[in-house]
């Protein structure tokens, strides 16, 4: 019995912010941008559009692909780091906005690794309770979360959400293969984001100055490429499949050159390797799910394909999954 995507589906806010958008709110350039990223453009919230509200509709989308209605559904989780709230969880909100009725519904949060680890939440849940159903989302608005006169990270991210509906199936053929996840928290000044500051214990009132990503760009660097490298070395033993019968990579779209490296150190061809970096940014926890639908409805995968998947975020977390699709 293995665990199967029945249905995928995404959701990006309209407003498009270009490189040359932000040539006039900070000191930077398109070629700048470009060749150090990769990204040309990304998409920005409107006003009252949360990441909850992204998540909402990515998953009609997904849920009408599995042709799942809303109160099929078992369990809700939604991977994010720019929930509207701190609670309720945006998974909340999109149990009501849907109207799963029958779903219990939480947040985790694990940077740009929600949706993987969340993956594996939903497999788990599929493995203990065959007959369930369960939504995974990765959903952000980072926009609310960067600084921008910080033209170190404020170029970087974007918005979107993208999402997936899960099920078993009785081919143990198809399923999630293979999960190599890791932490290690002694790492968390590298990339964090402080909360409001809190009131308590002395009540003192404070002026809240907000809270905004706080990042060593280059160390991220160095640390994402060895950490999906190994990680997938790791997968690709424990599995016993070589990188030669992997059909598709879809790996978090942090930065081109991050890829680029991470693609000739594992010795995979360009053209299994799935991007879209150059228009959406980084959108944490929404960019697997994002690539993988826009893959998924461009006809791009069939039925038996090996698709790999890795990732890499706050925390630090990091790891890969592998699944027959
Ligand atoms: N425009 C113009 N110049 C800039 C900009 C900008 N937007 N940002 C920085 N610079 C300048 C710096 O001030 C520096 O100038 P100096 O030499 O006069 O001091 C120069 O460019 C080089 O800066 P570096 O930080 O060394 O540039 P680097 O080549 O390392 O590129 C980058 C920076 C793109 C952030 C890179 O380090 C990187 O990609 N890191 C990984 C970031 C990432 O992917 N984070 C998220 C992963 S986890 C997650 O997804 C949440």
């Amino acid at each position: 019995m293995g665990t199967i995507i029945l249905g995928t589906g995404a959701c990006v806010p309209e407003k498009e912010l270009t490189n040359f958008d932000l040539e006039k709110i900070v000191d930077t350039s398109d070629t700048w941008i470009r060749t150090r990223t990769g990204i040309e453009s990304r998409r920005i919230a409107g006003a009252g559009e949360h990441a909850c509200h992204l998540a909402a509709a990515a998953a009609i989308d997904a849920l009408d692909m599995a042709g799942v209605r809303p109160d099929e559904l078992d369990l809700i989780v939604v991977g994010t780091i720019s929930s509207h709230m701190m609670m309720p969880s945006s998974a909340c909100f999109v149990q009501n906005g849907i109207g799963a009725v029958n779903a219990f519904a939480y947040d985790i949060n694990a940077a740009c690794c929600g949706f993987l680890y969340g993956l594996d939440i939903g497999d788990k849940h599929i493995r203990a309770d065959k007959k369930s159903k369960v939504l995974v989302i990765g959903a952000e608005t980072l926009s609310s979360r960067v600084n921008w006169q910080d033209r170190n990270t404020c170029i970087l991210f974007g918005d979107g959400a993208g999402a997936v509906v899960l099920g078993h199936t009785g081919n143990e053929e198809r399923a999630i293969l293979g999960v190599n996840h890791f932490s290690d928290g002694s790492l968390w000044e590298l990339l964090y984001m402080h909360n409001a500051p809190s009131t308590n214990p002395d009540l003192a009132v404070t002026n809240n100055p907000g809270s905004h990503i706080v990042m060593e760009g280059r160390e991220v660097f160095k640390h994402a490429v060895k950490a999906m490298e190994d990680s997938i070395h790791g997968l690709l033993k424990k599995t016993g499949i070589p990188i030669d019968a992997v059909d598709l990579l879809i790996p978090h779209q942090a930065n081109a050159r991050i890829l680029n490296k991470l693609v000739e150190r594992i010795g995979i061809p360009l053209e299994k390797v799935v991007r879209n970096v150059h228009r959406y940014g980084n959108t944490s926890a929404a960019s697997i799910p994002i690539a993988l639908d826009e893959t998924n409805r461009a006809g791009r995968m069939k039925e038996g394909d090996v698709v790999l998947f890795c990732s890499f975020g706050a925390g630090l977390t990091w790891g890969a999954t592998l699944l027959r699709w």
